[in-house]
């Protein structure tokens, strides 16, 4: 059988996408192992969610910058990855841009969350921009990760109705609720595809 491929889960916030996540893991439909969470705060839900799992945490400290990381704190990620065999870097709500030398370390091998139809609302609360946009669909994008925002190969996309008397709240669950269901299920088919690709 084939050894279950290494993610690596980063995440800034609740983490709904990472239970998610372990739940595919847990019901095999998702032929990974967890290897790492990592978060760039050390009250990320995230964590707790991880560690009741009984998984390996690691919490950045980054004094110097809020939405990115040094170029030395990510040296220092890419190493712990590397120390643990990580072969897929899935960022779950995420709030920092990623850079070198994580980028080159993992060509291909980030993954990332958007909550729309990329390349429409990149950046922040995008249900928000959607809704201030008067759109009737958006949704959810699962892309690789590059050095734009939010600008990365498209993966696959799940549309979401917006409808007539949504907030921000309630059109924000509902696009949560579509993520759910497409990231572990791209993340398998990506995996997948880069098994295929090995040597
Ligand atoms: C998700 O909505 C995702 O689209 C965005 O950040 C949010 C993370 O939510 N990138 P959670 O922490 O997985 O609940």
């Amino acid at each position: 059988m084939e050894k279950p491929f290494r993610l690596a889960v980063l995440g800034s916030g609740k983490g709904s996408n990472f239970t998610a996540i372990l739940d595919a893991v847990r019901n095999g439909r998702l032929a990974a192992e967890v290897a790492l969470v990592v978060a760039d705060r050390a009250d990320a839900g995230i964590l707790e969610t991880a560690r009741a799992a009984g998984l390996e945490t690691f919490v950045i400290e980054e004094p110097q910058y809020r939405t990115r990381l040094s170029p030395e704190v990510e040296e220092q990620l890419v190493a712990a990855l590397r120390a643990r065999g990580v072969e897929l870097v899935v960022l779950a709500g995420f709030l920092r841009v990623v850079k070198n030398p994580l980028l080159t370390a993992f060509p291909e091998r980030i993954v990332n969350i958007h909550p729309s139809l990329l390349p429409a609302f990149p950046g922040l609360e995008a249900w928000k921009q959607a809704l201030d946009a008067g759109v009737s669909v958006t949704g959810c994008t699962v892309h690789l990760v590059d050095a734009g925002i939010d600008t990365g190969r498209v993966l696959a996309q799940a549309e979401v109705p917006v409808h007539a008397d949504d907030s921000a709240e309630s059109l924000h669950a509902r696009i949560q609720r579509a993520e759910h269901a497409l990231y572990p299920r791209v993340l398998a088919e990506w995996i997948a595809e880069i098994r295929g690709r090995a040597p």
